[in-house]
């Protein structure tokens, strides 16, 4: 180790961060003694578990390593809290699918605080599967076919703006690209005063969610909280001006605006402003980081053929949601296991996605794979379930068409040296993929 010093400083940091989080945690979980069959696995130390281990190296190697050494269920203890993971297909859909309703969401509090707490993937029961029926429609098929000129216009201004500049940061052009998709599919063609205070504001938030929590007056995270205050006047404008010229839109607004359930109750304008931030969050930075894993894989081997099957192996590979994570509701057994009451489970998509029993050579980028379909439920880069993710037509469709006019109008080269991966918190090539792009018309590399 040559360089203990800062390794030494982060340990500290997280160490305490650690405590405090145990502390202030109001739902500490009681000590269950005695009970047989946990599932097997290390639970390290008093307070900390195995965060350390956790943060000390790649997370997919902790828990790859984890995986050979119990098995496909295991247990450990942390970020203060215990723990099941779950690395099999079968116990991914137990929690997911089929026994959904005995593991609810869970957030920290700090992170559900700054999207806005009622949102759909905060919640089940009926005031989730309401939300999720108005956001499905409003992403589905058909409603997704007529935003096809819009997100095609913006793809090519994105690709256009690129070919300007010197170096371009993949990531962040791929997030502005995201971000614009997520405001048309959210509030259709909307006023550009608006749309920029939108976005200058939400950008402020985006930096405060992954910042530590403490809210005093200059931290990152006060400020994304203060900006997150702005958003929600400027949606409650964006709603009057909406409701004054009575438009019937079939944009997700505007289902939100008429829902009315059986009783004959509608959304407040707070509870549609925390689902519009909760879409455009779970929107931009997935797809973004995606799309840079696409072109980075397109880069490394130009021979590759048809943009869908690429989208599907660079999802398998990249799987850049690693995992999800769940908390018992009640006791639940499952395969002679017990998972108690209060424990998170963690379904472990990228275990699945990289085990050589569901996919060949699973470390080797290859698209042809796809020819043939997955087995059930071993392909899950958009989740499974009751929560899975409502919004993967839209970010296939866009991830096409952004793809499809790179190849065949322009040519791009990758800026430096790229092994690393960085976490943000979805993993990323290294400083973002920073690119060269330019302009060279009519090439027919991938077909579609
Ligand atoms: C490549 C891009 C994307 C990936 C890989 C992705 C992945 C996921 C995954 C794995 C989940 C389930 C999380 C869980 O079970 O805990 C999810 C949920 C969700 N996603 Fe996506 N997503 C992407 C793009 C989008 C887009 C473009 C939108 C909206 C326009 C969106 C909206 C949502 C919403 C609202 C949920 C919560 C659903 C619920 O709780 O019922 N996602 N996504
Ligand atoms: C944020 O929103 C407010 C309106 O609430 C607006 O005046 C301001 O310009 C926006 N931008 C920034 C960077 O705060």
């Amino acid at each position: 180790m040559d360089s203990i010093f800062p390794t030494t400083i982060i340990y500290i940091l997280l160490f305490f961060s650690t405590l405090l989080y145990y502390h202030l945690s109001k739902k500490r979980i009681k000590k269950h003694k005695l009970i047989p069959k946990l599932p097997p696995g290390s639970m390290g130390y008093p307070y900390i578990g195995e965060t350390l281990q956790l943060y000390s190296k790649d997370p997919n190697t902790f828990f790859k390593d984890k995986q050979n050494r119990y098995g496909d269920i295991f247990k450990t203890h942390i970020l203060g809290c215990p723990c099941v993971m779950l690395a099999s297909p079968e116990a991914s859909r137990f929690v997911l699918v089929t026994n959904s309703h005995l593991f609810k969401p869970t957030y920290p509090k700090s992170k559900e605080k700054m999207i806005g707490p009622s949102a759909l993937f905060f919640h089940q029961g009926d005031y989730h599967s309401h939300l999720r029926k108005l956001v499905q429609s409003s992403l589905s098929l058909e409603a997704i076919r007529k935003l096809i000129p819009a997100i095609e216009a913006l793809a090519i201004s994105t690709l256009d703006s690129w070919a300007n500049e010197h170096v371009t940061n993949t990531f962040k052009g791929m997030k502005k690209f995201s971000f614009e998709v997520g405001i048309l599919a959210i509030f259709g063609q909307l006023e550009k005063q608006h749309k920029e205070e939108l976005k200058k504001n939400y950008s402020i938030v985006d930096k405060g969610y992954n910042s530590f929590p403490t809210n005093l007056p200059g931290t990152t995270y006060h400020k994304a909280l203060m900006a997150r205050k702005r958003l929600n006047q400027i949606i409650q404008e964006i709603i009057c001006e909406r409701k004054e010229k009575k438009l019937l839109e079939k944009d997700l607004l505007g289902h939100f605006l008429n829902f009315e359930n059986e009783k004959g109750q509608t959304l407040g304008n707070d509870q549609i402003a925390d689902n519009i931030i909760g879409v455009l969050f779970a929107a931009q930075d997935t797809t973004a980081s995606a799309l840079t894993w696409i072109l980075k894989y397109l880069h490394d081997d130009p021979k590759l053929l048809e943009a869908v099957k690429v989208i599907l192996e660079s999802l398998r590979m990249s799987s850049i949601v690693s995992f999800t994570f769940r908390e018992a509701v009640v006791d639940v057994e499952y395969n002679g296991y017990i998972i108690p009451k209060g424990w998170k489970v963690m379904p472990l998509f990228r275990n699945i996605h990289h085990n050589p029993e569901y996919f060949n050579e699973p470390q080797n980028f290859d698209p042809y794979r796809f020819e043939v379909n997955p087995k059930p439920n071993t392909f899950v880069p958009f989740g499974n379930g009751a929560h899975s993710c409502p919004g993967n037509e839209l970010a296939k469709v866009e991830m096409l068409i952004l793809i499809h006019h790179l190849v065949t109008k322009f040519r791009w080269e990758v800026v430096g040296p790229q092994r690393t991966v960085q976490y943000s918190p979805f993993p990323v090539p290294h400083n973002g993929l920073p690119a060269r792009f330019w302009k060279e018309p009519e090439n027919h590399e991938l077909s579609l």
